[in-house]
């Protein structure tokens, strides 16, 4: 029996390298087959800034979900992050020839190329157009112009670019592993669309996905992206000021944050104190949990005003009827909702991978949002190959552009 196509999402992340392989079930649903992982070294807040040490931890990471999933990974979706990403909305529009004087596919690529129209810097590059709405002679709302009659065909996207050499290094990099890339996706992309319900994204959502080196954002609102973009801020710096204001190593710092930290204040009893233990035998060290707290809510707190001052430029995140979402393996911190709450003056839950099968324990958990959410990404661009306009209606243009990094079979990396 011929076996469904399988997916594998790819995450270069800055504290982990995470593979998801998933395979098409008959009834449409994704199936995670395994997830592999490994340490990440040689990235540095979303960008590999050491080629061959990143790959090392890539293929240990495969090496692992081929284990995992009982499969040979070929190719992979792969995400892409950094803080040089930028983002706007803007509308294109295209006049149909009266002669013609019905939409069809060739109008929607032009209508997508029109709202590209706008100088970037010339480093960079397109990564998405995402549609947010059509609209046919001035009748707004369109959901499917193809097939439509009509004179003018106008469309606004939510356009996504960054500084086009940035973007090939972590192409270059897992086209060195070696490994076929079916195309790139920015990380918050494809976390929300497996943790933002397609209810909260018509609400009015705020995605924040809050990992290692970086904090991805997607802000919905009335269904559709209309921002989106990239802090390098994230869960290590927080490990740095706990080893900076503690003295104590940084692996040291990540653990009494994980398994003692909480981001919230006044939450200890006075002079409550944690131990740390000495690696080497001594006595402990006692440490007060308020100092500990504190240096990480206020870090974290920081880390989301200036996200929210960059949210702050248009005025969406004031109409956010379904709140923050939050993911990423710093959602996981003890209080980080409340400080995340506090901040925005909005409800604030915790999400992870939605209606997946398979596996389960492994979606459960936020650190995979984006690899899974990498895998769906890859399934709803296929099925759009197949039958346009289907799915979240995410385009694949930059397939175009990053065409030549592709590599064919017996094509040398
Ligand atoms: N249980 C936890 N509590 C608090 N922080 C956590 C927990 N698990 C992971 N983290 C933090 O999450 C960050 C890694 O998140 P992840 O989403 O895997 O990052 P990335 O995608 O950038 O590699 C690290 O800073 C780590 O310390
Ligand atoms: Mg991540």
């Amino acid at each position: 029996m011929a076996r469904s196509p399988i997916i594998v999402g790819l995450e270069i992340g800055t504290s982990k390298i995470c593979a998801v392989v998933t395979e098409v079930r008959d009834d449409g649903a994704l199936k995670i087959l395994g997830v592999g992982e490994a340490p990440s070294r040689g990235v540095r807040k979303g960008e590999i800034v050491d080629f061959d040490t990143a790959q090392k931890c890539a293929r240990e990471a495969l090496a692992d979900a081929e284990a995992k999933s009982d499969t040979e990974i070929v190719s992979a979706w792969v995400g892409v992050t950094g803080s040089h990403i930028a983002s706007f909305n803007n509308r294109g529009v295209v006049q149909i020839p009266p002669e013609r004087g019905e939409i069809d596919e060739q109008d929607i690529e032009d209508v997508k190329t029109s709202a590209r129209e706008v100088s970037l810097p010339q480093e960079n590059h397109f990564l998405h157009s995402i549609i947010q709405h059509y609209s046919v002679d001035g009748n707004d709302g369109v959901q499917e112009p193809v097939g439509m009659l009509g004179s003018r065909l106008e469309a606004d996207f939510h356009v996504i670019h960054g500084v086009g050499n940035r973007l090939r290094n972590t192409i270059r990099c897992v086209k060195e592993i070696p490994l076929e890339i079916e195309d790139v996706a920015l990380n918050g992309i494809a976390s929300a669309m497996v943790v933002v319900a397609p209810q909260r994204k018509q609400l009015g959502t705020l995605m924040i996905d809050i990992g290692g080196g970086t904090t991805d954002y997607v802000l919905f609102s009335e269904g559709a992206v209309v921002q989106s973009g990239v802090l390098g801020l994230g869960g290590d710096h927080v490990n740095n000021d706990i080893a900076m204001g503690l003295r104590i190593p940084i692996n040291r710092a990540e653990k009494l944050k994980i398994e003692e930290g909480s981001a919230l204040l006044g939450n200890c009893l006075p002079g409550e104190t944690v131990t740390l233990q000495d690696e080497t035998g001594f006595a402990g060290r006692e440490i007060e949990r308020e100092t500990l707290n504190t240096i990480i809510h206020l870090r974290l707190r920081e880390a989301f005003e200036i996200l929210k001052r960059q949210l702050e430029s248009e005025t969406y995140l004031h109409r956010l009827g379904g709140g923050i979402v939050i993911t990423g393996g710093t959602s996981l911190l003890h209080g980080i909702d409340s400080v995340v709450e506090d901040v925005f003056n909005l409800p604030v839950e915790r999400v992870h991978a939605q209606e997946m099968a398979g596996v389960t324990s492994a979606f459960l958990n936020p650190r995979y949002s984006t690899a899974i959410g990498l895998a769906k990404y890859g399934q709803a661009v296929l099925s759009d190959r197949f039958s346009p306009n289907i799915g979240d209606r995410i385009s694949a243009t930059v397939r175009r552009f990053f065409g030549r990094f592709r590599r064919s079979k017996g094509e040398q990396p």
